[in-house]
């Protein structure tokens, strides 16, 4: 991997050869009074002995460990890592690195932007999800009940440091989730990242280094014209209106089986995408081509009407509503976006229809 770095003031990124080094040389200049590591437990046995033995000037770091997953993105598990760093003997001048993937980053930020009123840390991410996306802007956070990110921050981390090296950890749903974001970023930028990020391929090491490393910038560019979500920054939850809602109803529905983050906003997605189709003249033959790239990567998942209801009153807790409407991400053609907040019911049904019968 060249060495691929955006300096920032803060939230640098790195995704260089030696990570090791430009970590070290952030612990130099800040000198924290000590340094913890937040694992979950997937982390813990898969991760953190790679990252102690490429960084083994650390010493004697404490290592904190939360339970790996979606239902433990909670404020009990943020309580759990407060006492623990204050019984450890934490203090502002602590820093906290979080070694893991979204669900890590998205607590590890929240912990350390509120312990204390805010000690420092940088993240590790080592899902393909949190490289490309929960590492990358400052949101930081945890869910309310199964309503995902209600309560959180926009603070970013001193810096984060991407390593490919940490997917071989992975398994390959994991992958799989993270690359609905990286199409996410090709549906919301161009035709061009859009076409070139159809040959993900994660076998090819260098190929896709890079290809992560454009949905980096991608998502970086955005943030930084939008860092607190006003306008732009809202594209990229494409697809996460019905996606985070598909996501919250079947972490609440003990019969069905969870989605992964990734699978839930690829569903989100061939929806808003058809919802742009009926109303902001998306091309019907792009429409296609969206849904089968898609459906060639995550698996259909069976609605019925009684779902597609409870899927529809969880709407009103996204984020990006105002003045009592939903609002929604759609486009007129990739990389043209444009917020509606009066899409009616009727076409999310249809959208369900369109998605079940293609
Ligand atoms: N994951 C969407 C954002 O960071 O804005």
């Amino acid at each position: 991997m060249t060495n691929k770095i955006i300096h920032k003031e803060r939230g640098s990124i790195y995704a260089t050869n030696n990570l090791s080094a430009y970590l070290k040389k952030v612990l130099d200049d800040l000198k924290p009074s000590s340094i913890f590591i937040l694992t979950d437990t997937n982390t813990l046995a898969f991760c953190l002995p790679k990252f102690l033995s490429e960084n083994d000037y650390l010493d004697q770091p404490e290592i904190l460990v939360i339970e790996a997953g979606e239902a433990h993105k909670h404020i009990d598990t943020c309580v759990a890592l407060w006492d623990d760093l204050s019984n450890r003997g934490a203090d502002r001048k602590s820093l906290l690195i979080n070694l893991g993937g979204g669900v890590v980053t998205d607590i590890g930020g929240f912990v350390a932007a509120t312990f204390k009123r805010g000690i420092e840390f940088v993240h590790v991410p080592t899902s393909l999800l949190a490289m490309v996306d929960a590492s990358v802007g400052g949101k930081n956070g945890v869910d309310l009940g199964v309503l995902k990110n209600q309560i959180g921050v926009i603070r970013e981390p001193l810096a984060v440091f991407i390593d490919p090296g940490y997917l071989n950890t992975l398994p390959k749903e994991q992958i799989t989730s993270g690359y609905a974001e990286m199409l996410k970023h090709g549906l919301i930028h161009s035709e061009e990242y859009w076409t070139k990020v159809q040959g993900f391929n994660p076998n090819q090491r260098e190929e896709t280094a890079q290809l992560i490393w454009d949905s980096v910038l991608i998502k970086n560019t955005i943030v930084l014209k939008d860092p607190l979500e006003k306008n732009e920054r809202k594209t990229l939850n494409y697809g996460h209106t019905l996606g985070h809602a598909i996501e919250s109803y079947c972490l609440d529905a003990s019969e069905r089986p969870d989605l992964l983050h990734g699978e839930a906003i690829a569903i989100g997605m061939i929806l808003a995408t058809f919802i742009s189709s009926e109303l902001e003249g998306f091309p019907s033959e792009k429409l296609s081509e969206v849904s089968r790239i898609i459906l060639k990567h995550f698996p259909k998942t069976a609605f019925t009407k009684k779902d597609i209801e409870s899927i529809l009153e969880l709407l009103v807790y996204d984020k990006k509503n105002s003045h009592g409407k939903v609002c929604f991400v759609l486009l007129t053609s990739i990389g043209k976006h444009k917020m509606r907040c009066d899409v009616p019911n009727e076409v999310i049904y249809k959208a369900f229809d369109y998605y079940k019968n293609f």
